[in-house]
């Protein structure tokens, strides 16, 4: 794929995206997936929703960083340092244009979402939370979204509510309105369901939150990689998002919040690069967003970040989406007509935004024995509790197996996908 110099303007919401095959046009930029596994057989990569795989021009990226710029940032007088800290800083001019953020101000480097969120727990939640405050999540929140705030819980005296789901593995609405109350502070909720793969209507709860007197927390790790996400459509005051989900290197996430809050909220960690003075005893703050960036950060993670969002944006998040959309109602249609399997979260008729994945039990079948069988085809899928155990438990199950897609998905791997699990169920049923 040749990627045009700069993004394209953003689709106009009312034409609707051709759904072309980007499968086709990005896949020569996938070196990992030209492989073949076991036997000869085609590598099939169906677990996106844990880690994307990288495009050639990200790698490039680290390549080239490490290769002419690799220098300690905002520190060093010399050309090295000032290529590196020019490289580390457009890289969040991109994160910011990525979710439409006031100003890069807004955007803290951060380790992954989980340490994003740990941050706000830490920070805000420790300066604004009071015993009996209520912080409202739900049940099918991933691990990051919960632990943090039990932490917090611990040590604050605030109380923990959960939203239920609906029959269809959704967001149960009236339930949400139900615990939203005038003692809740803050709503944490995820966008996309990383197991119901269900999209949460962000932009509808926003203003009930705020009424409520409660600050919204977005997070985005699911929503990010697949679809155009906007804070200020979305109205919420926290988002956090992961770059090794929507194709950059792992050890990178970032913070967006607005430039109030975070002026308001005190530092997260301390050490270097996060001072403007020190004393023996005292210190004061560097500037936003440095204040939340203690040490020498992910730099070649950083850049590498940046040119993944240069490579999505040149495809286009509305593109992306329409593609995955397709995609994932081929997969549901070849999973609903397996005998005895059943998908967790909403049918794409059901909710036609869902997302390319599907987590899904098989009666009398443990999901690891069907992912160690498909493996030994070359398709690699996901088993287990996929860092939801609350929402498995909601369900009665100890896990799932999942297939999560990507835009490099092609509609031949699902069809291949789909046959061999069905092999692999006939074969265990008859073996167990
Ligand atoms: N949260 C990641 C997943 O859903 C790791 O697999």
């Amino acid at each position: 794929m040749t990627l045009a110099p700069t993004p394209p303007p953003l689709r106009n919401p009312e034409a609707p995206a051709a759904a072309d095959d980007l499968a086709a046009l990005t896949r020569p930029d996938f070196p990992l997936l030209a492989q073949t596994a076991c036997l000869g057989q085609p590598l099939i990569y169906l677990d996106y929703a844990a880690t994307s795989q990288k495009p050639r021009q990200v790698l490039e990226a680290l390549q080239h960083y490490y290769g002419h710029d690799n220098a300690n940032v905002h520190r060093g007088a010399h050309q090295l340092s000032a290529r590196a800290t020019e490289g580390f800083e457009h890289a969040r001019d991109k994160v910011a244009a990525f979710v439409g953020a006031a100003s890069a101000r807004e955007i803290v480097y951060t380790r992954n979402a989980s340490e994003a969120i740990n941050l706000v727990a830490r920070t805000w939640g420790e300066a604004n939370l009071r015993p009996g405050d209520e912080v409202l999540l739900s049940v099918m929140e991933h691990h990051s979204n919960l632990v943090p705030w039990q932490l917090l819980a611990a040590r604050t005296g605030c109380v923990l509510r959960h939203a239920g789901l609906t029959e269809s593995g959704e967001l149960d609405l009236e339930d949400w309105r139900r615990q939203l109350t005038d003692r809740t502070r803050l709503v944490s909720l995820v966008q996309v369901s990383n197991t119901l793969g269900c999209l949460n209507p962000i932009a509808a709860l926003a203003p009930l939150a705020h009424a409520a007197g409660a600050l919204l927390l977005v997070d985005a790790c699911q929503s990010l990689p697949h679809q155009r996400v906007n804070v200020a459509e979305l109205g919420c005051d926290f988002l956090v998002g992961s770059s090794h989900k929507f194709c950059g290197p792992t050890g990178m996430g970032f913070l967006w919040a607005r430039e109030a809050l975070l002026e308001a909220m005190p530092p997260f960690l301390g050490g270097g690069e996060m001072i403007q003075d020190v004393g023996l005893d005292t210190s004061t703050w560097a500037d936003l967003p440095h204040k939340f960036e203690a040490g020498t950060p992910a730099i070649g993670e950083a850049i590498g970040m940046g040119a993944a969002i240069d490579y999505l944006q040149a495809i286009g998040m509305d593109r992306i989406h329409a593609w995955e959309q397709r995609l994932t109602r081929q997969l549901f249609a070849r999973l609903q007509a397996i005998e005895g399997l059943t998908i967790l979260g909403p049918t794409p008729e059901q909710q036609p935004d869902r997302a390319a994945l599907a987590a899904f039990h098989v009666e009398g079948l443990h999901a690891h024995d069907i992912a160690a069988l498909l493996d030994s085809s070359g398709i690699c899928i996901r088993s287990g509790h996929h860092c939801t155990q609350p929402l498995h438990r909601h369900y009665g199950l100890s896990g799932t197996a999942r297939a999560s897609l990507g835009f490099t998905t092609t509609p031949e791997e699902i069809d291949r996908f789909a046959e061999e699990l069905s092999s692999t169920i006939g074969f265990l049923r008859e073996h167990s």
